[in-house]
């Protein structure tokens, strides 16, 4: 197993294991014979609304700088240009240099895709969105040499899961 579907496997269990005991908790809370504290509950109520602010407010400002949108080419960076249709990528040219900033010009000829880009180990390491009528930019540098893989993330259709492609890097 790959280092992104071992997190995958755990997170998915984890989430099972939560949503048990949550299930278990609110099956228990409708045996309970006590009478209704309406004010305690409406204090517990604010409390857990603040809580589910601050999860908020702290996944986004953890994961809002890594979004690879409206970042722009520096000078001397390399230019592919990739169509998704259903259900392939074509992408041109095919071999880029290493260490050279790429800059991908993504547009789709159909529906939503979702470019997402692989190294050898199966590890994610770019993804952007890809639409019909707007070019979509993603800038990436490959720092190894090797072959790469694309795959689509957005289900598109019937054979989705077939849509892939290689980029070649060389040093
Ligand atoms: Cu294209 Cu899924």
């Amino acid at each position: 197993m790959s280092g992104t579907a071992t997190v995958i496997a755990v997170g998915y269990a984890g989430l099972a294991a939560l949503s048990l005991v949550l299930a278990v908790a609110v099956w228990r809370s409708t045996r309970s014979r006590r009478a209704v504290d309406a004010a305690r509950l409406a204090k517990r109520e604010n409390a857990s609304l603040a809580a589910v602010v601050a999860i908020l407010v702290a996944l986004l400002l953890g994961t809002i700088f890594l979004v690879p949108y409206g970042e722009s080419a520096p000078a001397g960076s390399q230019r592919v240009s990739v169509t998704g249709f259903q259900f392939a990528w074509l992408i041109e040219p095919q071999v880029v240099k290493a260490n050279v900033p790429v800059e991908f010009e993504l547009t789709s000829s159909d529906v939503s895709h979702a470019f997402a880009v692989y190294d050898e180990d199966g590890v994610l390491l770019t993804q952007v969105q890809v639409v019909p009528g707007r070019t979509q930019k993603l800038v990436y540098t490959f720092e190894e040499p090797g072959t790469y893989d694309v795959l689509c993330l957005e289900f598109c259709g019937f054979a989705h899961d077939v849509m892939r492609g290689t980029i070649e890097v060389r040093a």
